[in-house]
């Protein structure tokens, strides 16, 4: 279980005194804190300073992150007395690719950094994916920190040390587990964030709801215009809540073993989704659309009440969320990309298929004829 420390310090910012909440993923010796509050960011480089985790840091930022806030966390990072390079990359999830890896190694490379430096990434989490797996592959492995910026990144793919890049063949396909040393969650970058990308966000926080939290799945639905807005104290505690689970399943299953595939509802049919628009439907929505198809197999299957399965509809469609595949997505393309999900074992699809709100089981046995039934 992750040690909660709750708020574990105040920091003023100008006149305003903030709270700042520390989490703990548990992982013995590679254990890291993850940290949520306003302003954070202008913290990071007094943070570094004394953990002392590279000589040298390494920004890793896409092009739009990079544009927003890439100078003032390295001028943060200077300020306390840190060299920090910035290192750009055009934004999306085309970068996601060995190519740009390479091209960001090389870049690396070219600037003399070596095994003692640090990689930042500072993005969401195309940024978090790409970079943590070049800290984990650059001189066969450098330290990262997190700061993430997109609510997709903050509660989800900033912790637990998934890292990887995309081939043709499928998403996340060539990539690594990796840990990074702490996670910089600062919610104020969020106000520069599209609504789309809000949005997208949000479909990984009710999935939280679904898998693990009924308390949580009823705040969500009762805060929808709250944390659209990014009332303060909601997206605090959205983020803390999902920050809270993540670290919980990680800790005791790291390598997705068994109940880290909990952590994967919606996405079965989601990555098929997202790879068969060539990434035109982002990951959030893709992950939407497989939310709601996962759960009408689990109502196939007699494990879901249809009562059940209407509260997810309800609540995705609540948030302005898509959940129905496209009209346009070729069928066979989708289910191409299952065939080769990596989450596959021995060439059978695994499916995460709700029960309850709250409540999930792990399924081989989902059939072609249901796959079929809901990409009708
Ligand atoms: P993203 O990183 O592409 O960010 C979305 C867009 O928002 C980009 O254009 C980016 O430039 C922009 N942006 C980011 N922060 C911003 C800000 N504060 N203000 C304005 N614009 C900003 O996409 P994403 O949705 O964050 O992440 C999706 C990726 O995350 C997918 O590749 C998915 O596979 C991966 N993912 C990984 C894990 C994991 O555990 N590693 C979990 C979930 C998703
Ligand atoms: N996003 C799924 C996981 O981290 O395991």
């Amino acid at each position: 279980m992750p040690r909660l420390r709750g708020i574990s310090l105040f920091f003023a910012r100008g006149s305003v005194v903030a709270e700042m909440v520390e989490l703990t993923v548990g992982l013995d010796e590679r254990s890291y804190p993850v940290f949520i509050g306003a302003g954070i960011l202008d913290r990071i480089g007094a943070d570094l300073a004394r953990r002392n985790i590279g000589n040298r840091y390494a920004i890793v930022s896409d092009s739009t992150v990079a544009r927003l806030y890439g100078r003032r966390l390295q001028q943060v990072l200077a300020n306390a007395g840190l060299l920090a390079e910035l290192f750009a990359f055009p934004a999306g999830e085309e970068s996601k690719s060995l190519t740009v890896l390479g091209d960001l190694a090389s870049q690396l490379a070219g600037k003399g950094f070596d095994r003692y430096d640090a990689i930042v990434a500072l993005g969401g989490g195309v940024t978090g994916d790409l970079a943590g797996f070049l800290a984990a592959s650059y001189m066969r492995g450098i330290p990262f920190v997190q700061v993430p910026t997109t609510l997709l990144a903050q509660v989800d793919s900033s912790v637990g040390g998934k890292t990887g890049v995309d081939i043709p063949q499928g998403k996340n396909m060539v990539g690594a587990f990796y840990q990074p040393k702490a996670v910089y969650i600062d919610t104020d970058v969020l106000q520069s964030l599209p609504p789309r990308e809000l949005l997208g966000g949000i479909a990984e926080v009710i999935k939280y709801g679904v898998i693990r939290d009924p308390d949580f799945f009823t705040f969500l639905e009762s805060n929808i215009d709250n944390i659209i807005s990014l009332v303060p104290e909601a997206i605090a505690r959205t983020i803390e809540t999902c920050c809270r689970i993540k670290a919980a399943v990680v800790a005791e299953d790291e390598k997705e073993g068994h109940v880290r595939r909990i952590l994967n509802y919606g996405h079965t049919i989601g990555h098929a989704v997202e790879g068969a628009s060539q990434y035109s439907i982002i990951h959030g929505f893709a992950v939407a659309i497989g939310m709601v198809a996962e759960a009408k197999i689990a109502v196939m299957h007699g494990l879901l009440a249809p009562r059940e399965n209407a509260k997810i509809v309800h609540i995705l469609k609540s948030y302005d969320l898509p959940t129905e595949v496209p009209e346009n997505l070729d069928r066979k393309e989708i289910r191409q990309y299952l065939l080769t999900d990596k989450k596959n074992v021995s060439g059978s699809i695994l499916f995460v298929l709700p029960t309850a709100i709250g409540e999930t089981v792990i399924s081989d046995s989902v059939t072609d004829a249901q796959i079929d039934a809901v990409l009708l």
